[in-house]
């Protein structure tokens, strides 16, 4: 089944982020209501902490203690670290909102070995997931961002990790920045529900541009991504200035 790619546009970043966050609890609740809990992975970088920020304020009577959190991905450095997803969701979203802490489930980026970090990481999701053997866990959303070279978690173009159908974690190599990154594979990256790209700024206009009205082969990582359910791309307007409308 196709998922349904659903593109929205916003005036400005607060309004994206506002629309952002009211998206986000809808679906929460949604899930909490049928399944009884939520859960969801966030997306790190810079993008996203705004939204994490304003859920933690205007959201605090969300019901937190039937969210189950986790991250697509995470660079590979200890979660005190300046560039750690984990220290970014940290201090604009755990350190506000009441999350109960066994509700985080956090990559252990600290582990000098990152395919050992990967691994235990996908071990907790397996276990978390009550998953058997070949069995991808099925989040309600997943936050995804988008990098000016295509690249979404840190799936990046011509990568190895873009090749993986089995594992759900992996130590992807990422040539230009020299470094592993632990992240979410595409099979777990599709078998979710929902899937919510936020995007903003000029500096994506393009690739916006590319990978919804686009059809390079290969696909860029960002267009790979397809749910069981919604695409959903909300873009402020200097994201979206490029595209036919
Ligand atoms: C990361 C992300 C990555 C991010 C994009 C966009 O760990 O960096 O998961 O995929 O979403 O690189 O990053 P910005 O929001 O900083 O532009």
């Amino acid at each position: 089944m196709t998922c349904i790619r659903i593109v929205e546009v916003l005036p400005t970043l607060t309004d994206l982020f506002h629309a952002a966050a009211k998206e986000f609890v809808r679906i929460g609740r949604a899930a909490i209501s049928e399944r009884g809990r939520f859960t969801v992975a966030l997306s790190g970088g810079s993008t996203p902490r705004t939204l994490y920020s304003l859920l933690a304020k205007d959201y605090s009577n969300f019901p937190w203690s039937q969210t189950f959190l986790f991250f697509s991905d995470e660079r590979h450095v200890p979660p005190d670290h300046p560039d750690s997803n984990y220290r970014m969701v940290n201090e604009s979203l755990l350190s506000r909102a009441p999350i109960p802490a066994q509700n985080v489930y956090r990559v252990k980026a600290e582990l000098s070995d990152a395919s050992a970090a990967a691994l235990e990481y996908e071990e907790r999701l397996r276990s978390f997931f009550k998953l058997g053997p070949a069995e991808f866990p099925h989040f309600d959303l997943i936050l995804l961002g988008l990098g000016p070279d295509g690249h979404t978690a840190s799936l990046f173009p011509d990568s190895e990790g873009l090749k993986e159908q089995l594992r759900l974690v992996i130590a992807n190599w990422v040539e230009k920045f020299k470094t592993h990154r632990i992240t979410f594979t595409f099979p777990v990256l599709s078998h979710v529900q929902d899937v919510m790209f936020l995007v903003s700024g000029p500096d994506k206009a393009e690739m916006v541009r590319e990978i919804l009205e686009g059809n390079r082969t290969p696909p860029f990582p960002a267009q790979q991504i397809q749910p069981e359910g919604r695409l959903l791309w909300m873009l402020d307007e200097a994201a979206a200035a490029k595209l036919k409308r």
